[in-house]
């Protein structure tokens, strides 16, 4: 039977089991596990990369967006704008800081937060603004900086799906990340830079900024046994920093890859009846980290693939306001209309850069067979 997953680590491991062997074997050989030399150099290529003045490896983009929040005074109180249709991390850090969420309803046809929507529910009391830049495209940084400026917000950009996506700001293209005081990243395997375990990455441009992250992220010290801030303890591993850096350097080839295959599936899919792809707005160069669809009888679809070998997830299947953690915000069914109907029917398909154009192929030939009846 065929069997195309989802996504897996194994096929690109098998390709450069050589490369990732021997960045592994490396730090065993020196043996500095801890902010090793690896991470020092992960840091300075991922900011020559993005175009950023500080990159600071942590240790998942759950911790960095924690340790943004904190910097950047979303606590206490503080409210803080961010979209309901996201991943629990882009809400949560606000939340355990004591600081209050603002939840806000997302674009239909693009599916990142709209910013309308954002500037409604603004009060004297916000204090800053999280866009999310999911799937494949930056949220508009343009109107979010814009915001931030005229009311005097601070921004936190969650980056964690966005490595190497380009956006416009202020007539020029810069990296989706890298707009804000602080932006994060996040190197969860399955991601467009992904490691082979759990880790993320904090930048900015600002160097008090910086200084204040590399002393967060070992418990508020610069100093050794020093503690200037209650920080945290998140480093970002070397044997992570190691495998990244492998994969790093070729990462450019990585996301031509994934372009190549969603411009393959949004080629097959285009004729299949009641289909519908989110939109990718102007003032962006997309990376495709994720390939989604907006598909009636979702559930049924994503029953039928599974039955014929193919592998999809759902990001995401319930919106934050509706999630038993954040009833306390005091939302209900009906409160953000666009995001309920996304999570209904809101289906991503396999992706990435080792899949074959033969198993696309399979997986369209299905989800038209599907609706064909
Ligand atoms: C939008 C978003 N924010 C934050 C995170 C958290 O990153 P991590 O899994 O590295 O903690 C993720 C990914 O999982 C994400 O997709």
């Amino acid at each position: 039977m065929t069997v195309i997953p989802f996504y897996t680590s194994t096929r690109e491991y098998a390709a450069r089991k050589a490369e990732f062997d021997a960045a592994v074997q490396g730090v065993m050989a020196r043996g500095d596990f801890i902010l090793g030399s690896e991470v020092a150099e992960l840091e300075k290529e991922c900011a020559a990369y993005l175009g950023a003045k500080y990159a600071v490896g942590v240790a998942s983009g759950s911790d960095a967006l924690v340790l943004g929040a904190d910097i950047l005074g979303f606590r206490d109180g503080a409210e803080v704008l961010t979209p309901t249709f996201t991943f629990f991390a882009s809400t949560s850090c606000v939340a355990r800081l004591d600081g209050k969420p603002i939840l806000v309803d997302q674009d239909p046809e693009t599916l990142e937060m709209d910013l309308k929507d954002a500037e409604r529910r603004m009060t004297k009391r916000t204090a800053g603004i999280i866009p999310v830049h999911l799937f494949n495209q930056a949220t508009p940084m343009q109107r979010v900086m814009d915001l931030a400026r005229k009311h005097g917000l601070k921004v936190l950009e969650d980056a964690a799906e966005a490595f190497g996506m380009d956006c416009q700001v202020d007539g020029r293209w810069k990296k989706a990340g890298t707009i804000a005081e602080i932006g994060i990243y996040s190197f969860f395997p399955t991601k467009t830079l992904g490691g082979y375990g759990d880790s993320g990455l904090m930048v900015t441009d600002d160097e008090e900024l910086y200084r204040k992250i590399k002393s967060y992220r070992v418990h508020g010290s610069s100093v050794k046994y020093h503690h200037d801030y209650i920080g945290y303890n998140s480093r970002l591993d070397t044997m992570q920093a190691a495998i990244l850096r492998v994969k790093l350097a070729r990462v450019d080839e990585a996301i031509a890859a994934r372009a190549r295959l969603a411009a393959r599936y949004a080629e097959r899919l285009a004729a299949v009846p009641g289909l519908r792809f989110p939109k990718v707005a102007e003032g962006n160069r997309p990376v495709w980290y994720v390939f989604n669809i907006l598909a009636p009888k979702r559930d049924e679809l994503a029953a039928f693939l599974k039955e014929k070998g193919i592998g999809s997830s759902i990001y995401y299947p319930i919106p934050l306001h509706l999630q038993k953690c954040f009833a306390y915000l005091g939302h209900k069914k009906g409160d953000f209309p666009v995001a309920e109907r996304t999570c209904a029917e809101i289906l991503a398909l396999p992706i990435f850069p080792e899949l074959r154009d033969d198993e696309v192929d399979y997986v369209c030939d299905q989800v038209t067979a599907f609706y064909r009846g």
